[in-house]
């Protein structure tokens, strides 16, 4: 792991391979390990840059933050390791801060990916549903959200089947401070709404989304794909909300191309 004063905060990062950069952002409540497969398998012919988002994984930050504030990292980072200009994607949270640094930093960028995310703010449900769990992870700490999460993160089939995939989501979810989890359950119940901002994404998007996804099931996905102007979906067979994760093979083909052709 490499590490990188950013904003004030230590960032801890994979940075693997030559060629186009490649940044990806893991979701909540999880770290840069979600994007192992990708590391390995994509950085042959890329540069790829795993980063534990601040508060996450080995990165520290117990402070507040937003996904602008995470983005406004992003960019920190992304210059202090002089990318030029680079692909960024982002998995549910990290497309909620990949969608935020569209908009400010839109120079910057060569191509966008979405994978099992949303534009879409929480709804009043949903809000309410945040708060219970920040409630939650106070007085039961990071395992009950890992309880609550996992059946949500994976497909059936990975759950019942393949228990080592599994437990790795169990162990990020659980090394995940409560702290963390709570300030992220803050940011996202407060995020901004991209829906308007879709249709002036001028950059390529390539969409990806699981076919099980519970959490941002494909019709949103599908949504987007209508919204944003020059975008392609790619539907990944026997995933849920992880599809790097749970299906990598076909999640490295998606991008591979979609980088070639960039
Ligand atoms: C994630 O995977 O990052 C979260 O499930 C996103 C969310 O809770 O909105």
């Amino acid at each position: 792991m490499n590490r990188q004063i950013v904003n004030g905060t230590y960032v801890s990062y994979q940075d693997q391979g030559q060629g186009l950069p490649l940044m990806l952002l893991h979701g909540y409540p999880l770290d840069s390990r979600l994007w192992q497969h990708q590391l390995a398998g994509l950085s042959d012919e890329f540069r790829v840059i795993t980063p534990d988002l601040r508060g996450f994984g080995q990165s520290t930050g117990g402070g507040a933050f937003s996904m602008e504030s995470q983005a406004d990292d992003v960019h920190a980072l992304a210059e202090a390791l002089n990318l030029g200009k680079f692909f960024l994607a982002g998995l549910s949270m990290g497309g909620y801060i990949t969608l935020a640094y569209c908009r400010k930093y839109p120079s910057t960028l060569r191509g966008v990916g979405l994978i099992d995310t949303r534009a879409e703010a929480d709804t009043p449900d949903g809000r309410q549903n945040r708060d219970k769990a920040i409630e939650l992870v106070r007085l039961h700490g990071s395992k009950a959200i890992a309880d609550q999460m996992l059946p949500k993160l994976l497909a059936p089939e990975t759950i019942n089947h393949r228990p080592q995939l599994a437990s790795i989501v169990r162990q990020m979810c659980e090394q995940c401070s409560p702290q963390t989890i709570a300030t992220a359950l803050a940011a996202m119940r407060d995020r901004a709404d991209q829906i308007e901002f879709l249709p002036s994404l001028a950059e390529a998007t390539l969409i990806i989304v699981g076919d099980q996804d519970a959490i941002t099931p494909p019709v949103i996905a599908d949504a987007m794909h209508k919204a944003i102007p020059q975008s392609q979906l790619v539907v990944i067979r026997g995933a849920g909300h992880l599809a790097p994760l749970e299906q990598p093979q076909q999640v490295n083909r998606a991008l591979r191309a979609f980088l070639k052709a960039g």
